[in-house]
């Protein structure tokens, strides 16, 4: 076995496990140990049960705990250490998979990790295999198209509400909003100020058992979304309904 082992970021998808790549199920079955995150309360992680079809039985699965605060030191003890739990395995010559939800470059702990793994040794090969993200899955699974011909689209978060929505509106034709749960009814309320309010989807828990769309939001202003929600809208849709 080489002294060092790869760090592989993989993608498993959104939530169907059939949207994991043939790469990442390539890779689920050889490495030496795979890693995922899970919450602090238990060992749930949505990923490993996305995976959990494709990782061979004999590879052990280890759950990483991150809070779920924005805190940011105490964020960045749990990245450090997690990083150093996943380095001791990389340096003993294994091959290390860490799996995350939809795609590991588009807000997934991974990139803390990594980053964090590649301060402590600079030298860690590193391999990403991207995966099909939640918009993507989103926008086929409701047919809403994200973007075509001279058209933008900008992806922006909705953890901190409705403020970076209102940064970028008036600068794009299409925008994808992910982490909406928190502060849905002010995300909502936006939408419905600029006008937008059907020219959005919502999509939650996509391509899972529950999955729901709503294309009307004005039938679903009240109730709280689940964590795995996002928003597409559409201002040419605004235009269009206009026309009419
Ligand atoms: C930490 S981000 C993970 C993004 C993920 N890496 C990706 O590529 O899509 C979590 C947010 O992604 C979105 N998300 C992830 N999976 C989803 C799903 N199956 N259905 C709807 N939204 C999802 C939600 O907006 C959720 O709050």
């Amino acid at each position: 076995m080489p002294s060092t082992g790869t760090l592989y970021g993989v993608g498993v998808g959104p939530g169907d496990p059939g949207l994991i790549t043939l790469k990442a199920v390539d890779i689920l079955k050889r490495v030496d140990v795979v890693f995922a995150a899970s919450s602090t309360k238990n060992h749930y992680s949505l990923a490993m049960n996305i995976a959990s079809r494709v990782v061979s039985k004999h590879i052990p699965v280890l759950f990483l705990k991150f809070p779920m605060t924005r805190d940011r030191e105490r964020l960045k003890k749990a990245w450090d250490s997690n990083a150093k739990e996943i380095l001791e395995h990389i340096r003993k010559g294994k091959d290390v998979a860490y799996i995350t939800l939809g795609d590991p470059m588009t807000y997934s702990t991974f990139g803390y990790i990594m980053q964090a793994i590649q301060r402590l040794d600079p030298s860690v090969p590193v391999s990403i295999v991207p995966g099909i993200t939640s918009y993507h899955a989103a926008a086929a699974a409701s047919r809403h198209i994200i973007a075509e011909a001279e058209e933008s689209f900008t992806v922006v978060s909705g953890a901190l509400g409705a403020e970076q929505l209102r940064r970028i509106i008036h600068h794009t034709d299409n925008v994808v909003m992910l982490k909406v749960y928190r502060n849905y009814k002010e995300i909502l309320d936006e939408i419905n100020r600029l006008g937008l309010t059907r020219c959005t989807k919502l999509i939650s828990r996509c391509g899972l058992e529950d999955e729901h769309i709503v294309y009307n939001l004005d039938n679903c202003r009240d109730k709280m979304p689940p964590y795995l929600s996002l928003l597409l809208i559409k201002k040419k849709g605004l235009k269009e309904e206009d026309e009419t």
